[in-house]
């Protein structure tokens, strides 16, 4: 017979009634979602009950709450023979009288907190004890209370205020409150032995954050890692075994469970309460670890023979969330429906029931904690994933339940910060790793570079300059590094950002001076950040770029599994007469087109979708190279190419052809009233463009839109100066269309 009528008596009586020496269970008086045959008595029913075992001739009571206890029900039954499982009433005293648990506490040298108690009506001396100790106290009334006879104040004034009114009304405890995290140690125990269970941790307090008044308890997990504390052998050895070994001396030996609260202190963990019995909730996230009969543990410890040498196996991890009607603590609402307990995960979930009501077909609230809905799993995260998983099926009006049940076990199992995924020494490697390459990229004028706070960079050369202007550029190269990322070649992308921001720069006349990167990833592996920086180094080191700096950030959970994403700075000089555009572009002027070798760095959201269904390293007809090499080249450095253009003044104005497509890039260097025309049969359309253009339901001013289809960078010359740019442009290039009156904007032909 189970006695009690809770979830921590539905998890009991669902583990007994699963052993095969379970004959018949009993369960008194047990609720509606128990298994078990239902005697109509309450726990504290000491006639109602033994009544009811002799006349089914019940072989073992399993005692669930303290009232009974406290009630003297195990004495009442052991006087007729009947084995029980939880203490005696002088044994129980333990958790019905805290003055007398502090005594023995103390008497056995068991860790606790310094105490006192005091008779009521002991207000004076009370206060004088807590002056004259002069630190912050926690006041309990000394009897049962439920959960709620601890007041914890927080200023002197509150304090003042608990200790006068608890003083007052009842005899009382004061301790010295003590801070740290709490365990709950519960050990099944013969008389003379404890079977101990891994430590669990209640969530006492009603909201989310330990916040507001003290619960029954609303919600559990174990096992709960507990850096620091003792092994569960020493927690016993200090905290259960002197109460056995007391209570056998004085003829009455502890046969139940017992139940230390500890609190894991700065020095050690420390006593803050004994309960004879199981936790609730913590036996609803125990019990289903035991990966063996409970029953003959529970009958050998009633029967105070239990195996020396026992030693239950557990397996996995189990999280228990309380849902509790609204208004409980203090005054719940009951009477509501329950929805979606038959819709949880049987495999790994299961809601044990402590205050529900079956009516008809449907289960009701019935108390202030309904359910507890407990999660397994191999380990704790799998285990809270569960557990919350059911919740998120359960509902009633105003449910209130925690969503933070078990956050201190996350930090608990973090050991350093790499266990996070973050590595420094990886970085650290990176570093080194790229090192010469960076360098190679420093003339005497780099001051500071690799490993400092700044780069540093003299800048005596803009003395040469008439009159300088900086031009600056930020970018990075987009959806192209999840293709990178794919085919772990990094090199390439590396130099995509650099040439990227040298065209940049390059379309306002500007040579590059210095360049600054940053590369992010979910996982830092150093030879993957190495190759990125490579790839910018070399592309620097070609334009005679410093690369002066740069940042390497690692941020699992930011990106995804593998991803990483790059970005970068330039900047460059002009002279200021030298600034492009020299003149503003106007009607008749000629826009002579140079080839891109690819999509450069745009579009590539579209490309991967495209693409999706091609493995990247086919060769599809009509490319010569595989999908990968075709889409991963790197973008142009036009700077050699145009570099006879700009010291012969020979252009207008310069167009980058970047996001945006011709229509979006060639209006940036226009007037309001100048209109650019091109003609998009004027240029081979380069084969990759030309696939994409048919594997597309896509209109062709959406796709100029998105890709540069084959043409990367734009001068825009007078007619009369046409022949001299093409001329000084050492490559083919194609006059792709003019310039004329109209409104700003492209028109595609
Ligand atoms: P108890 O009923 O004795 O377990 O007390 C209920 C809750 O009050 C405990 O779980 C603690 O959170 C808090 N508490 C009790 N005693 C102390 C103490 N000496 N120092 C700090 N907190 C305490
Ligand atoms: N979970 C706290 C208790 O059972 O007292």
């Amino acid at each position: 017979m189970v006695v009690g009528a809770g979830a921590r008596e539905h998890a009991l009586a669902e583990a007994i009634s699963k052993s095969p020496n379970c004959a018949a269970l009993f369960v008194a008086p047990g609720s509606d979602a128990m298994p078990g045959i239902r005697i109509d008595a309450q726990p504290d029913d000491l006639n109602g009950i033994r009544h009811a075992c002799r006349s089914n001739d019940i072989k073992l009571v399993v005692i669930g709450p303290e009232a009974a206890l406290a009630a003297g029900l195990a004495d009442t039954l052991i006087e007729d023979g009947v084995a029980v499982f939880g203490p005696t009433r002088s044994c129980a005293r333990l958790e019905w009288s805290k003055a007398y648990t502090r005594e023995v506490a103390d008497r056995l040298g068991i860790p606790s907190p310094r105490s006192k108690t005091f008779a009521k009506g002991e207000v004076d001396a009370a206060m004088k004890w807590w002056r004259d100790l002069a630190v912050p106290v926690v006041v309990k009334a000394s009897g049962l209370a439920a959960g709620k006879g601890v007041l914890v104040p927080q200023t002197d004034v509150e304090i003042e205020a608990a200790i006068k009114q608890m003083v007052h009304d009842t005899e009382t405890v004061l301790e010295e409150r003590l801070t740290g995290a709490e365990y709950s140690l519960i050990a099944m125990c013969d008389g003379t032995r404890a079977v101990a269970f891994p430590l669990s941790q209640d969530h006492k307090r009603i909201a989310e954050g330990d916040r507001g008044p003290n619960t029954g308890g609303m919600g559990a997990y174990a096992p709960a890692p507990a850096p620091g504390m003792p092994t569960l052998d020493d927690l016993v050895r200090v905290f259960i075994q002197p109460i056995l070994d007391h209570m056998n001396s004085l003829g009455t030996p502890y046969r139940g469970a017992l139940y230390a609260g500890l609190m894991h202190t700065t020095d050690g963990p420390k006593l803050i309460e004994y309960n004879c019995r199981f936790g609730d909730p913590e036996a609803q996230v125990l019990l289903p670890l035991l990966q063996e009969d409970l029953l003959p543990i529970l009958y050998a410890c009633a029967k105070g023979n239990v195996a020396s040498d026992l030693k239950p196996k557990m397996f996995g991890a189990a999280f228990g969330i309380v849902l509790a009607s609204e208004g409980y603590p203090e005054k719940p609402k009951t009477g509501k429906i329950i929805k979606g307990l038959d819709e949880i995960d049987r495999k790994n979930s299961f809601a044990y029931h402590a205050g529900t009501q079956k009516v008809g077909n449907e289960f009701k609230t019935a108390g202030g904690r309904v359910l507890t809905v407990v999660g397994t799993g191999v380990d704790l995260v799998s285990a809270r994933a569960a557990a919350y998983a059911a919740v998120d099926k359960i509902s009633f009006e105003r449910m209130q339940f925690r969503r933070d049940i078990g956050w201190r076990a996350r930090g608990a199992m973090l050991t350093s910060y790499a266990a996070t995924g973050v590595d420094i020494d990886e970085g650290t490697k990176a570093v080194d790793k790229m090192k010469a390459a960076v360098e190679a990229t420093h003339g005497p004028n780099v001051l500071r570079g690799v490993g400092s706070f700044g780069g540093s960079i003299d800048v005596s050369v803009l003395k040469d300059y008439d009159h300088p202007v900086l031009v600056a550029s930020t970018d990075g190269v987009g959806t192209k590094v999840e293709i990178a990322a794919r085919t772990g070649r990094y090199r390439g992308v590396g130099a995509d950002i650099v040439n990227h921001c040298i065209n940049d720069v390059l379309v306002q006349g500007a040579k590059p001076l210095f360049f600054l990167d940053y590369v992010a990833s979910s996982k830092l592996r150093s030879e993957m950040v190495a190759e990125i920086v490579e790839g910018m180094a070399s592309a620097c080191k070609v334009a005679e770029c410093a690369l002066l700096g740069g940042e390497t950030a690692e941020m699992p959970g930011v990106y995804n599994d593998g991803a990483f994403d790059i970005a970068g700075t330039l900047v460059g000089v002009v002279d200021r007469a030298k600034l492009l555009p020299s003149s503003p572009p106007r009607p008749g002027d000629v826009l002579i087109g140079i080839a891109s070798n690819g999509p450069h760095t745009n579009g590539y959201s579209l490309l991967r979708k495209a693409f999706e269904w091609m493995p990247l390293e086919t060769v599809v007809a009509p490319l010569e190279v595989s999908l990968a090499d075709a889409l991963l080249e790197p973008h142009r450095n036009y700077l050699p190419v145009l570099e006879r253009v700009l010291r012969e003044d020979l252009a207008r104005a310069l167009v980058h052809i970047t996001g945006g497509g011709l229509p979006d890039n060639l209006p940036r260097v226009l007037p309001e009233n100048v209109c650019a025309v091109v003609e998009v049969d004027s240029w081979p359309v380069p084969p990759l463009f030309r696939l994409v253009r048919e594997i597309l339901a896509m209109d062709k001013e959406e796709l100029y839109r998105t890709l540069n289809m084959g043409i990367g960078m734009v001068v825009v010359a007078s007619p009369d100066q046409t022949d001299d740019v093409r001329n000084a442009i050492r490559e083919q290039t194609w006059i792709i269309g003019r310039l004329e009156a109209g409104q700003r904007g492209v028109v595609l032909r």
